[in-house]
């Protein structure tokens, strides 16, 4: 095992990040920080519509039959701008991909037929899966063939999403629409009374750019993909200037005068966003993750970067008919400080609640931890011989050099992050347990740091044997080499 030190290095930018003082270990894992995206803006080629003129699409649910559920992975030309096709790569030709509803505790077998002209890596973002179904980078589905993945699902109800994770190439694939929801509910959840039906709605937000034909846009710096990466510009990411909820840009839904769950997915390959509505709404957070927090938590702003869920309850009910509310991205103004608008159109009956108490979590304890472990993700000089030049690591390390450690099945461990400028930082198989609202514990797949923040998760080390991904869910850092292996023994 190697014994990471915490090192400063310089790279093509944020160098001066790197010295931040560190923030103290803390427990505002969901309060944001008010600064933006670490990234580049990539201008559209098109006019974009007016905001809140297009119907918000709900994608087509899915249910597993026999416990079996089939996706296709293909091309398609789409309408996402009012006039123009676009083309993407979605499964079952969507975007966002349908949206498998599945219970926790029973298996799920996933058929992927891939009908691409690529190499495509499916993944279930949240799940607890056997190494050997878990997207492996490198483990891909080559074009023409079909692959059953497996899911035991032996964990709680939680909003998860799928999408690609083929190696290297995970941001230019998802970008172009590989990634879709995958809502597990159980009994616990079911008997709380939240909304349901018609009014539990996922919202899949993510920013694109569009080129001049209305295609996605995408800085490849290889078209081809002779090799990866994205021009030099976009090493920090890529933001694009149009804000999609479930694949249309910036849409409407009507709502009846009553009570919603939404669960708010960022699929931005790059983007946060610091979520708000105004007519005095709010959003009570009912859920992150992996799944329902101990009590409801009524939050005015919510702070979401990518591969961050938020499972909300959005109230209506009291609004007049004709009201509008419209949810914007407090981190950003013009274009990407839009996101969607609900109209209230219509009073109606509801029996949903939101109970004071939703859940029970096992809180951690700390004295139990067996090994800290420091994890460093920063620019570095490493990743050359792959890349060329200075590359996002994790201690200065990348996936090619081995383990960047093993961890023991049926321990506790204690993971120090610190970062130079932001990084979403999510690890494959295992879940964060952190401090959540009034010092209750919650649980996390994805933790959002700071430039030059420091953190601590404790992670149970539970489900599988095997060798597991620890990367930057920022697409372009995971891309270039923000991403190293681990393995459970
Ligand atoms: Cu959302 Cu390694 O994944
Ligand atoms: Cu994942
Ligand atoms: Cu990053």
């Amino acid at each position: 095992m190697m014994s990471p030190t915490r090192r400063t290095f310089l790279g093509l930018s944020g160098a001066a990040a790197v010295t931040a003082v560190l923030a103290a270990v803390g427990s505002d894992w969901f309060t944001g920080n008010g600064t933006g995206s670490h990234g580049a803006l990539l201008p559209s080629r098109v006019p974009l519509p007016e905001p809140f003129t297009t119907a918000l699409p709900i994608p087509r649910e899915i249910t597993p039959t026999d416990g079996v559920v089939d996706l296709v992975a293909r091309r398609s030309a789409v309408e996402v701008l009012p006039g123009r096709t676009t083309e993407i790569l979605g499964y079952d030709g969507t975007f966002p991909g349908p949206t498998i509803r599945a219970r926790a505790g029973e298996p799920l077998r996933v058929r992927l037929r891939n009908e691409l002209d690529l190499d495509t890596v499916l993944h279930l973002h949240g799940g607890v899966t056997p190494p050997e179904h878990d997207g492996y980078p490198t483990d891909v589905v080559v074009p023409g063939t079909v692959r059953d993945y497996d899911y035991p699902l032996g964990q709680r109800a939680a909003p998860l999403w799928y999408h690609d994770h083929a190696m290297d190439f995970t941001g230019p694939n998802v970008y172009a629409g590989l990634a879709g929801m995958a809502l597990l509910t159980d009994d616990e959840e079911e008997a709380l009374g939240l909304p349901s039906g018609e009014r539990d709605i996922p919202l899949v937000i993510c920013d694109r750019s569009f080129d001049a034909d209305g295609a996605f846009a995408y800085p490849l710096i290889d078209p081809s993909r002779g090799r990866p990466g994205v021009e030099l510009r976009y090493h920090g990411g890529l933001l694009g200037d149009c804000v999609l909820v479930n694949g249309a840009p910036w849409p409407v839904l009507e709502v009846d005068a009553a009570r919603y769950r939404f669960r708010l997915l960022n699929a931005s390959n790059a983007r946060r966003y610091e979520l708000a509505l105004d007519q005095g709404a709010t959003f009570t957070q009912v859920g992150t993750d992996l799944g329902l927090l101990e009590k409801p938590w009524v939050r005015s702003t919510l702070p979401l970067a990518g591969a961050e869920r938020a499972d909300v309850v959005v109230d209506f009910s009291d609004l007049p008919v004709g009201t509008e509310v419209t949810m914007t991205n407090r981190l950003d103004g013009g274009g990407p400080g839009q996101v969607m608008r609900f109209r209230v159109v219509r009073t109606a009956s509801d029996d949903s609640r939101v109970p004071d108490r939703l859940s029970t979590i096992e809180r951690l304890d700390p004295g139990a931890v067996a090994v800290t472990r420091d994890l460093h993700f920063a620019l570095g000089p490493t990743g050359g011989a792959h890349h060329g030049g200075g590359m996002w690591n994790v201690n200065g390390i990348t996936f090619h050099d081995g383990d960047v450690f093993t961890s023991r099945l049926g321990t506790l461990e204690r993971w120090r992050l610190t970062t130079d400028v932001h990084h979403p930082i999510h690890a494959h198989l295992v879940g964060f347990q952190v401090e959540g609202p009034d010092g209750t514990p919650a649980w996390k797949d994805t933790v959002d740091l700071r430039p030059g923040d420091a953190r601590e998760v404790l992670v149970p080390i539970e489900g599988y044997r095997g060798q597991y991904v620890l990367h930057c869910h920022n697409l372009e850092h995971e891309d270039m080499m923000m991403m190293v292996h681990f393995s459970v023994a």
